[in-house]
């Protein structure tokens, strides 16, 4: 399998992109993928998630000016498999530094080529802040999935209207023709609660098979690892939230095998 590049998105902010994108990365890279998560994301929750302190100049930011490589961002982290390209406040100003560049989506596609082509991982997660701005179009440019996060509360499926429209203007646009979606995961289910349950059953029935069947329970674990700067399974490996993040792993992995395209 060549590198496979995965955005996690949605616009609205507190869904679970970061949850997922820290979690779903470390048990991939525990599954022994060769893992790289991108923050894309200013705030850098990601960054601190899986341990890293922001430090100026260590973001995707001036590669994505075209200074410097992306590859010289890469950091270890104390996981096995797993790097990360962490994120700095300067990335706020990457939205309106970009919009004035030539090829001013494709900043991110063309920075990550390299890294593409040397093969050093299996897999590029990236997480992508809460909004469809500039960076956010530059990871739907630079990706060949998407995946989106929805939190099991009443308004889930309007965000999921408007990923829809970018999806298919992106596709539409050429602005990558190749952008599927691997898959919507439900987050913060609370099972006792009947407007999760009304939810879930709503996106299924809206998505069918492109949910996910691994729901993510809501669980104050999940909530705590990021203080440690520790995922999920190596903060509390037998909490729910750990099994969760495991299982769907396992399911981005046989997704990705039976999605693949013959070649
Ligand atoms: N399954 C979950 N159970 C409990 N809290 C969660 C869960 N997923 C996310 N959270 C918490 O909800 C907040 C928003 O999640 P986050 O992943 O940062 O969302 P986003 O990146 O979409 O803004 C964070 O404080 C996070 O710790
Ligand atoms: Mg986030």
């Amino acid at each position: 399998m060549s590198t496979v590049v995965i955005a996690v998105a949605n616009q609205k902010g507190g869904v679970g992109k970061t949850t997922t994108s820290v979690n779903l990365s470390a048990c991939l890279a525990a599954l022994g993928q060769r893992v790289l998560l991108v923050d894309m994301d200013s705030q850098a929750n990601a960054t601190s998630g899986v341990g890293l302190e922001k430090i100026e100049g260590a973001s995707a930011y001036r590669p994505l000016l075209g200074e410097g490589l992306l590859a010289e961002k890469i950091k270890p982290t104390a996981f096995e498999n797993l790097h990360v390209v962490p994120s700095e406040v300067d990335l706020c100003g990457a939205e309106i530094e970009l919009s004035q560049m030539d090829h001013h989506l494709y900043r991110l596609r063309m920075a990550l080529d390299p890294i593409r082509t040397s093969n050093r991982f299996d897999l590029v997660i990236i997480d992508c802040p809460p909004s469809l701005g500039i960076v956010t179009l530059n990871t739907f440019a630079a990706a060949d999935w998407l995946m989106v996060p929805l939190q099991c509360e009443y308004y889930a499926l309007e965000g999921v209207a408007m990923i829809h429209r970018v999806l298919n203007q992106v596709r539409d646009s050429g602005t990558n023709s190749g952008l599927e979606l691997l898959g919507v995961v439900m987050t913060m289910f609370d099972g006792r609660t009947r407007l999760s349950q009304q939810v879930l059953g709503e996106v299924r029935q809206h998505f069918a098979a492109k949910v996910f069947d691994t729901v993510i329970p809501r669980t104050t674990r999940l909530a705590e690892a990021p203080s440690f700067g520790k995922p999920i399974i190596h903060y509390d490996k037998y909490s729910a939230g750990a099994a969760a993040y495991e299982v769907l792993a396992q399911e981005v992995l046989e997704r990705l095998i039976s999605l693949a395209p013959v070649t």
